[in-house]
């Protein structure tokens, strides 16, 4: 009786919820189409244009009472009242703006960059982030973010790997729908609530070469199985907008590419929301050679399905001769602007459309700051220990050297336009304040990462005095971003020169990175006992560092993206296919080969003669103050059909005498297919906490349906045959099983 009544209770509440979701829908659509049937051309092409706020209040108030303008980015939020009731008041049909901004990783209280949120494993983390930010935001009337970014990123040469949630679609597919959630919130409307935006559709992390809006050219089954799923799961999450990216993929720019716009997104996917090109790239399809002129550029995106334009008021200046010619229609208008007022409909920008002045401010409030703190702490991977040298003992004098130990403005990274760096706590200042006991001696050695002096005289006399050396290397902020790709990726400056002069001493060394992307560190690893790496982490990071190199915390975090050894490994990542003549365990070392070897003695395998096969550290690798064993990887079927699903287990013990949390990752390779596959592909993970000695089973449900890919006939579909499973602590080891799908 009592499970009856418990059914039919959830029933009745999700088909009320049903029948009122039917309802608002209703009213969302008579009220945007009865808007719409009021406007003129001229107003319907200013809901479509997005301004960026580069001139006076009042010249901007102008343009919006006329009805020009239907966004704005970049607008100091102290403005926007003002202007927005230029709209709504002033202007004739009275339809509020939409204020967006590069909320990327925090607005005031700035989280970890991306990369960071995205080797914490822990989708609450982003979600916590994306939650924290939509909520500082919305109160100074910014409801529309242009994030998550959601760029399969295989490259550490382009500098936009920081704001990207690294090489794997799975990792970027459960991280980017969680930052969704955050952003959004229950309902749009909320007063913590915006917009997400995800971007940039499609494939602008794939630049050839690492160089930032370089062309593209994925073929169309990688496109698919790893380029596009991000997209896809952030939209099944709710994503209200998506923006266009800068490249061209096999030679057509995203903004004006149909197939993507609206066969996919469109048809298949059912995105309700709407689009907006990135800054310019609708014109800049002149200079890819796409489009002649600005008038042909208009005409090329709105008919591929482009909603909004950012900033280059093509469709402003030519839509209208463009339709006198015939070669768009109203419709085509009709429907990008009735896109544009669904999204204004639901942020509920009709009814409030104003910043509440006199709102209690959330900016950086306690809450926050702990959440950025924890978040920060969880960004952080381990990749070395030696000798358990960390954590640091308390009562250890401690040398603190190296340029980023109190890099303020740093430490934030990249897209923090909004962070305060003097609210920033750098390391150094978390010894001022909250460490305070710590016995240090603080010298840099270099005052910024790229700095070339090399008068270590007063570093190396600092280390003499103290028992341990802690050396805070990496790069500023600039050094990673939009535009700023590298094509070397090793420590700049003299940071390495340094780490050699601080090993001089003899004392131990801990190296703590603070970086938008994975260096090349591997010259540095002899001269360092500890590496502790943290993507630029934010506002909190240096007290989350000293949380970490004293023990109150224990690193968690894991890789999301491989780091190689040498800068010409790139492109290298754990799910790639593996060649008809994948490398042997035996590689030869190059210093070894002979002179005059006979040309086949190597082995003709895939490998570099300098570099070898493998990365320094793999997908998904990092270590922990606990130590973790797995066992006993159990299957509870060996043979599924294609609709089944089997529960992968295995034990995992926390056999140190260290309280620790654990990343336990389930990968599986599909061993023949009509198209090759990779050798591993990462298909679920949980982060775990475990007590010293405590042991858990952790247990997957895989479905049959998750190996579904897109085959040599472009239809997503589970193909039968034999799989290889593993449960593991990376992706370059694990237990392993077999099962088969017949
Ligand atoms: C260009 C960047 O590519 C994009 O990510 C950003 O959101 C826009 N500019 C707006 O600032």
């Amino acid at each position: 009786m009592k499970n009856f009544l418990t059914s039919t209770t959830l029933f009745l509440i999700i088909s009320f919820s049903c029948i009122a979701q039917q309802k608002e829908n209703r009213q969302e659509d008579i009220f945007i189409k009865n808007l719409l049937s009021r406007m003129t051309l001229d107003e319907k092409l200013g809901q479509m244009n997005q301004t960026h706020f580069n001139t006076t209040v009042d010249s901007m108030c102008m343009k919006v009472r006329k009805g020009q303008i239907g966004s704005l980015l970049n607008i100091d939020p102290k403005q926007i009242n003002r202007i927005q009731r230029a709209a709504v008041k002033e202007s004739r049909l009275g339809i509020p703006l939409i204020i967006g901004r590069d909320v990327i990783h925090g607005y005031k209280t700035i989280f970890p960059i991306p990369l960071g949120q995205a080797a914490s494993f822990n989708p609450r983390v982003p979600e916590n982030g994306a939650r924290v930010a939509a909520t500082e935001s919305r109160e100074q009337g910014i409801v529309w973010t242009f994030a998550p970014m959601l760029d399969i990123s295989r490259d550490a040469r382009w500098g936009r790997i920081a704001e990207s949630l690294g090489e794997d679609p799975y990792l970027a597919s459960i991280m980017g729908a969680a930052m969704v959630r955050g952003f959004q919130g229950n309902k749009l409307s909320d007063n913590n609530s915006m917009a997400a935006c995800l971007k940039h559709f499609v494939g602008y992390g794939a630049a050839e070469g690492g160089r930032d809006y370089n062309s593209t050219n994925i073929p169309i089954h990688l496109m698919r199985n790893v380029y596009l799923p991000p997209f896809q799961k952030a939209i099944e999450a709710g994503a209200a907008t998506l923006m266009t990216s800068f490249n061209d993929n096999d030679g057509i720019p995203s903004s004006g590419n149909d197939f993507l716009l609206r066969t996919v997104l469109r048809d298949e996917w059912k995105f309700d929301g709407f689009v907006v090109s990135d800054w310019e790239s609708m014109s800049e399809m002149i200079e890819h050679g796409y489009a002649k002129d600005k008038k042909d550029v208009a005409r090329i995106s709105l008919k591929a399905g482009m909603d909004m334009e950012m900033t280059s008021e093509t469709y402003l200046k030519n839509i209208k001769e463009l339709i006198k010619e015939g070669s768009v229609s109203v419709k085509d208008v009709d429907n990008a602007v009735l896109n544009i007022l669904r999204i204004k409909y639901r942020l509920g920008l009709f009814e409030n459309p104003y910043v509440d002045e006199k709102v209690v401010s959330t900016i950086y409030s306690p809450e926050h700051l702990r959440k950025a703190r924890q978040a920060a702490v969880e960004s952080a991977v381990l990749l070395k220990n030696a000798n358990n040298i960390l954590p640091l003992k308390s009562t250890a004098k401690i040398a603190i050297i190296g340029p980023m130990a109190n890099a303020a403005h740093d430490q934030l990274g990249t897209w923090s336009f909004d962070g305060d760096k003097n609210k920033t706590i750098t390391p150094l200042k978390a010894l001022q304040t909250e460490y305070s006991t710590v016995n240090y001696v603080y010298e840099p050695g270099l005052t910024y990462s790229r700095d070339k002096s090399l008068n270590f005289y007063k570093a190396i006399k600092a280390v003499e005095s103290a028992d341990v050396a802690v050396v805070f290397v990496g790069e500023e902020s600039i050094l990673s971003g939009e535009a700023h790709s590298l094509s070397n990726i090793n420590l700049i400056g003299q940071q390495s020169e340094l780490i050699k002069a601080i090993k001089s001493t003899g004392k131990p060394v801990v190296m703590v990175v603070i970086a938008g992307r994975p260096l090349t560190i591997e010259r540095d690893l002899p001269y360092v006992d500890a590496v502790l790496y943290n993507f630029h982490p934010g506002t909190m990071g240096g007290l989350a560092i000293m949380d970490l190199l004293f023990g109150k915390e224990n690193p968690s975090g894991k890789l999301p993206v491989t780091f190689v050894r040498e800068v010409g490994q790139i492109p290298m990542y754990y799910n790639h296919n593996n060649t008809g003549r994948p490398a042997q365990d035996w590689i030869p070392a190059m210093d070894n080969i002979p002179q005059e070897a006979p040309q086949t003695s190597l082995g003709n395998t895939s490998f570099y003669l300098d570099s070898g096969k493998n990365p320094l550290f793999p997908f998904g690798y990092g270590l922990s103050y606990s130590k973790f064993e797995y066992s006993d990887l159990q299957l509870s079927a060996t043979e599924i059909p294609q609709n089944g699903s089997l529960i992968a287990k295995a034990v995992i013990k926390n056999t140190s005498k260290v309280d620790g949390s654990e990343v336990v990752q389930l990968y599986i390779r599909d061993l023949v297919g009509s198209i090759a596959r990779p050798v591993k592909e990462l298909k679920g993970f949980q982060k775990i906490f475990l007590k010293a000695g405590e042991s858990k089973t952790v247990e997957f449900n895989l479905n049959a349906i998750d190996l579904a890919f897109y085959g040599r006939d472009l239809i997503k579909k589970v193909e039968p045959g034999d799989f290889e499973i593993w449960i593991s602590k990376n992706s370059d080891e694990g237990l392993k099983g077999r099962f088969v799908v017949r």
